[in-house]
């Protein structure tokens, strides 16, 4: 069974979606959920499904990346997980502290990569005029939201869309997303998830005869 730890700094929606995956027949369990915000909402949906929580707080380190970092993988450290999945968590990660996940360290970004790497995704979707937007799963490597795609989930941009009403329904798309890529990453598949799945795309250039 494999350990992992689920790396947050908010609501924890995704935490919580992909925690309670990790049942019956799942190859994983979740170990271990920690934040970088104190008073994370994240944190106490955690402690509910009764998995450990750590707080690893950035402010204090003031600006000192490898010395937080260096608190983070001590925090991490005893849970001794084999995935790091990281679900919202708003931190920059040095490429030494990735290496020490090197291939193991999963990351949901609310675009579809490599489009619009970093912050604001569905305000530059939106502005940009896509048809489309949605999210990725990738495998964390140095580079900020780069790295091999495990899946991509995909949803139109309606007229009138918001960044409020594009990121619900992305929001929607990552929880049904993350889980399957996790289930098949933990079992050793790394083989491409695309959702909507072949079965609820619309369907073009069907013969009627
Ligand atoms: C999610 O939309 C996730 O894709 C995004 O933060 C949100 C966290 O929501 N992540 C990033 O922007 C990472 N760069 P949640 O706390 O409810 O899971």
């Amino acid at each position: 069974m494999k350990r992992v730890a689920i790396l947050i700094s908010g609501g924890g929606s995704n935490m919580e979606t992909l925690s309670r995956s990790m049942t019956g027949d799942h190859p994983a369990r979740p170990a271990l959920v920690l934040s970088n915000v104190p008073d994370a909402g994240g944190l106490v949906k955690a402690r509910a499904m009764g998995i450990s929580t750590e707080v690893v707080d950035h402010r204090p380190f003031k600006g000192d990346r490898p010395a937080f970092e260096a608190a983070l993988a001590k925090a991490i450290a005893p849970y001794t997980p084999d995935i790091i999945c990281l679900a919202g968590f708003m931190r920059i990660l040095t490429p030494e502290f990735v290496g020490l996940w090197q291939g193991r360290m999963l990351n949901i970004h609310p675009s579809l990569l490599p489009k619009y790497r970093g912050l604001n995704t569905h305000q530059r979707a939106i502005d940009a005029g896509d048809h489309e937007a949605g999210c990725t799963v990738h495998v964390v490597t140095g580079d900020l939201d780069d790295g091999p795609i495990l899946g991509q989930a995909r949803v139109a941009v309606l007229p009138g869309d918001s960044t409020e009403t594009l990121a619900a329904r992305v929001l929607e798309m990552e929880h049904r997303l993350y889980p399957e890529v996790l289930r098949r990453f933990a079992a050793g598949d790394n083989t491409p998830v695309c959702l909507p799945g072949p079965d609820e795309r619309p369907k073009t250039g069907e013969r009627s005869d």
